[in-house]
């Protein structure tokens, strides 16, 4: 046996001679023993330390071996045991099998035999820890279908994705560009009955309204000027399968009633039809807008918007589970690297350090675009540039000014503050913070009397 999987053996035996006996042998075998002469101390040794496995006598004077082996099974589920039963006693071997014993040897045994039974009950037990280990693992999801990130927030998002896939109800995803709604969405019908029959995307925001309607509902032949074949709308194309309207928030007004009595009667017609066709199609959609804010403002429709937002799902921002950054820029460091077939470029650590300080305001997209060039220019100085450049350029779904307005000069020196603070009082470095020369800064400190 290696020095990888020596295992560490508890021998319970009340017997001194015997118990020494064993102990050796197994040292022998290069095995950790430990040992106790009764119930009571293989107890306390047990309190503190976990062997992998336990080789009990039956008989240890008032208790026996399997009130042990009930204690062990109630609190240690994962310890290999194996009883030794006396001559003619099989009985008892039977009732410590079904008391949860992994293995029983009938007195008097063999040296070989002993050896044999542990190294079986060894290779088992681990097996039960791996699987213990696994499940443990898969309840904190990593990833799911494509999905990175195993973040609260995202453990969240799979465990709704995994329950409704199963289900036809209409889904609505929400969040900021780049959060993966559409991956949430592929996610959805993969692990969705339909995950055979077509899966049919529609980006609402990029048909122009005049083809909107022929887009998604279909055109007989003649229809309209034009039209001189019969066209396929991209929803009776879904039919059977799973229908993804992205960017639902743009469908212009007119498109929207004509959507929501497909949504409430499951019927179509193509422009030009006198009938109707019932489809049976699941219908996922996504906007990055706030559609109730649309709703108000009457952009779109209340009643659609409810009839789509059966169930919701909302994909967090990036920074909402900043934990995820550095798991994220691994990951497109190798699916980068083995889409171009070269070797994944190293990061230092400054540099990963500025990623995971990085807002991130276009999310996984922005990350995984950044990513793929660093992957593909191994330039690591020019991507640090560019992320500096870009982050002193505030985007406004990062900074948002407060409803109740602000005081002009508390923010300035607010400002100033953080910027010293930050930087240990190094009023170099606090002026590049800011972005103003050291005079500009100076001059500003001055006036607020920070000096
Ligand atoms: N959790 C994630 N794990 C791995 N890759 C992700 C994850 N989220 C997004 N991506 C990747 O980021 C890119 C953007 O994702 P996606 O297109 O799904 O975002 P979106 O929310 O639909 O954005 P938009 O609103 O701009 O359309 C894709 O390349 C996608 O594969
Ligand atoms: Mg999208």
């Amino acid at each position: 046996m290696t020095e990888q999987n020596q295992i560490t053996i508890l021998v319970v035996e009340d017997e001194p001679e015997q118990r020494k006996l064993i102990v050796q042998m197994l040292e022998a075998n290069h095995h950790r023993v430990a040992s106790a002469e009764s119930v009571e101390e293989a107890i306390v040794y047990l309190k503190s330390q976990t062997p992998d496995l336990i080789f009990s006598d039956w008989k240890l004077g008032q208790l026996t071996g399997m009130d042990l082996l009930r204690y062990v099974r109630q609190h240690h589920p994962d310890i290999g045991f194996i009883i030794a039963t006396a001559y003619g006693t099989i009985t008892h071997a039977v009732d410590a099998m079904q008391a949860g014993a992994d293995d029983y040897l009938a007195k008097p045994y063999q040296r070989q035999t002993l050896l044999l039974a542990i190294d079986k009950v060894a290779k088992s037990t681990q097996l039960k820890q791996q699987n213990r280990q696994l499940t443990s693992a898969l309840s904190e999801q990593q990833q799911l279908v494509g999905l990175v990130g195993k973040a609260p927030c995202m453990q969240k998002v799979y465990t709704r994705v995994q329950k409704i896939s199963a289900t036809d109800a209409t889904v609505l995803i929400g969040g900021e560009s780049g959060t993966g709604k559409e991956l949430a969405a592929r996610a959805l019908y993969q692990l969705s009955d339909r995950h055979n029959k077509p899966f049919i995307t529609i980006n609402c925001g990029a048909i122009p309204e005049s083809l909107a309607e022929a887009e998604l509902f279909g055109a007989e032949k003649g229809a309209y000027t034009g039209a001189n074949t019969l066209k396929i709308g991209k929803i009776e194309a879904a039919d059977g399968g799973t229908l993804f309207l992205d960017e639902i928030g743009e469908l212009p007004l007119l498109q929207q009633t004509k959507l929501l009595r497909f949504l409430q009667e499951g019927v179509i017609s193509r422009v030009g039809q006198n009938s109707e066709m019932q489809l049976d199609v699941r219908v996922i959609a996504a906007t990055h807008r706030d559609l109730q804010a649309e709703v108000a403002a009457g952009r779109f429709r209340e009643d659609l918007y409810y009839r789509l937002n059966v169930v919701p799902i909302q994909m967090p921002s990036l920074r909402e589970r900043r934990e995820d950054i550095g798991r994220l820029v691994e990951h497109f460091l190798n699916l980068h690297a083995k889409q171009y077939a070269v070797e994944p470029p190293k990061l230092s650590t400054q540099a990963l350090k500025v990623l995971l300080d990085h807002p991130w305001p276009g999310n996984v997209r922005e990350l995984a675009n950044r990513i793929e060039r660093f992957v593909l220019l191994a330039d690591e100085e020019e991507m640090l540039n560019e992320l500096a450049l870009s982050t002193t350029t505030l985007s406004t779904s990062e900074f948002q000014l407060p409803e109740s307005g602000i005081e002009w000069e508390n923010f300035e020196k607010l400002c100033l503050q953080q910027a010293m603070d930050r930087h240990q009082g190094n009023r170099t470095k606090a002026a590049k913070f800011l972005g103003l020369s050291y005079k500009a800064f100076l001059y500003r400190l001055e006036k607020y009397q920070l000096v």
